[in-house]
């Protein structure tokens, strides 16, 4: 007997008997919803699990201090500045040239050409030189026809520039966004990133992949998959405007990020005032603020500043080992915003679970006036604990806390950080 839908029915006996199949059914498809909905509040995005960045990435990259003035003798001095200042030592390891090392056109055979009088060595020996510091290299392309400024793009080269990286002895590709002609469809914008991942995992080298793609299509929902951060705003400029804004956009994003796939929210602009004080509008109370956040969100730590010429203060920031602690801590998980409904409006608490079981909690207070803010350990702890070790990150002063509560008075456009130990 054919039924109408043409699909052959068990026989009677078969078809009434056995109850088992109509709870396991009922099971599966219970299952199968709960994992849909799972779904919706997961990270749909695989890791690359190749062993790179199980922490997040942290060194340095020459576009917020130099942008297009990139040369090697900058890179060298930054690189010498990194070992001779400690930083290299804190975990700052890549060196990153951004935009604008390369000529105008490829070479006949179709290989991009670095800038003979900007690194007149090539990128080889420029890496080789990092490499003598114990530093990597880091490089930037485009997922276009052109770079943000002009030179060419890898799109449809990204075999032989992937190559060339290698052969170079690139460590990192910061792969931009610009001049894509793109069609404007998901699609399109994935096959860009995917084709050069491709290509960089055929390489005989280990390449950490940053997508810079500025959030334009969620990334954090596909990415992962394909490289290795992703960049998850535009982007950043030396204000408070913008460091404020940034936050905003990238704290609600913790559930995509862990060891291997990080939220980038762009690099850092610590220092920045200090070497460029006409443009800037933020000082050192925010740009401690921008290095608590990065660090509570799990971000990549990118220094943006000239380090030859960097303030005490600014190295007292860059080099706060207790808050670089939180960034790197390999659990991996970005801090999430907890709900405390007694604090001030405007400002926002975030805790962030350490591998040992301890939290690194953020009271963050982007308003414009002092504000009183105050977490009880029972939204961040499941249980209570007797006492709480508590060390001020900034301050490093360590205290005993019984009561549960942690509390503390955030200056306007400051942020107050703690890392939290329950003792049983
Ligand atoms: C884009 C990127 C920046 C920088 C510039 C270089 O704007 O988002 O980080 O790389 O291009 O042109």
């Amino acid at each position: 007997m054919i039924s109408a839908s043409g699909i052959r029915p068990a026989p009677t006996s078969a078809r009434t008997a056995p109850r088992l199949w109509q709870l396991l059914t009922a099971v599966v498809v219970a299952v199968a919803a709960l994992t849909a909905v799972a779904a919706l509040h997961a990270p749909p995005a695989r890791a690359l699990d190749d062993g790179q960045a199980l922490t997040p990435p942290m060194g340095w990259n020459n576009w917020n201090a130099f942008h297009c003035n990139v040369n090697a003798a900058i890179i060298r001095a930054q690189a010498d500045a990194l070992v001779r200042t400690g930083l290299a030592d804190a975990g700052y390891d890549y060196v990153n040239i951004d935009d604008c090392w390369m000529e105008k056109s490829r070479d006949k055979a179709g290989h991009l050409v670095a800038d003979p009088a900007k690194f007149p060595h090539g990128i080889s020996g420029i890496s080789a030189y990092v490499h003598s510091k114990g530093l990597k290299l880091g490089i930037y392309e485009d997922a276009g026809r052109q770079t943000c400024a002009g030179y060419p793009g890898s799109l449809y080269h990204e075999e032989t520039d992937a190559a060339d990286f290698a052969r170079w002895g690139v460590d990192l590709l910061k792969y931009d966004n610009c001049h894509n002609g793109s069609d404007g469809s998901l699609s399109d914008y994935q096959n860009r990133y995917q084709w050069m991942h491709k290509w960089l995992s055929r390489q005989n080298r280990k390449i950490l992949y940053s997508i810079c793609e500025w959030g334009v299509n969620e990334p954090w929902t596909w990415a992962g998959s394909k490289g290795h951060m992703w960049r998850t705003t535009e982007d950043i400029y030396n204000s408070w405007y913008s460091t404020k804004k940034i936050i905003a956009e990238n704290a609600p994003l913790a559930s995509y990020a862990g060891p291997g796939h990080w939220n980038d929210p762009d690099m850092l602009e610590v220092g920045n005032s200090a070497t460029s004080p006409a443009t800037s509008h933020q000082g050192f109370r925010e740009y401690k603020t921008q290095f608590s956040m990065w660090s509570e969100m799990a971000a990549p730590l990118i220094i943006g500043t000239d380090l030859t010429r960097a303030s005490r203060a600014t190295m007292r920031i860059l080099g706060n080992t207790d808050v670089i602690a939180v960034d790197q801590d390999p659990l991996g998980v970005q801090g999430r915003v907890v709900k405390v409904p007694a604090n001030p409006r405007g400002t926002s608490t975030m805790s962030k679970m350490l591998a040992d079981g301890a939290r690194a909690i953020a009271f963050y207070n982007p308003t414009n006036a002092r504000r009183g803010m105050r977490l009880g350990a029972a939204r961040i702890f499941r249980k209570s604990a007797k006492s709480y070790a508590v060390r001020n990150l900034w301050t490093h002063r360590a205290t005993v806390i019984t009561s549960g509560i942690f509390g503390a008075s955030v200056a306007a456009h400051g942020t107050v950080m703690f890392r939290v130990s329950p003792r049983w």
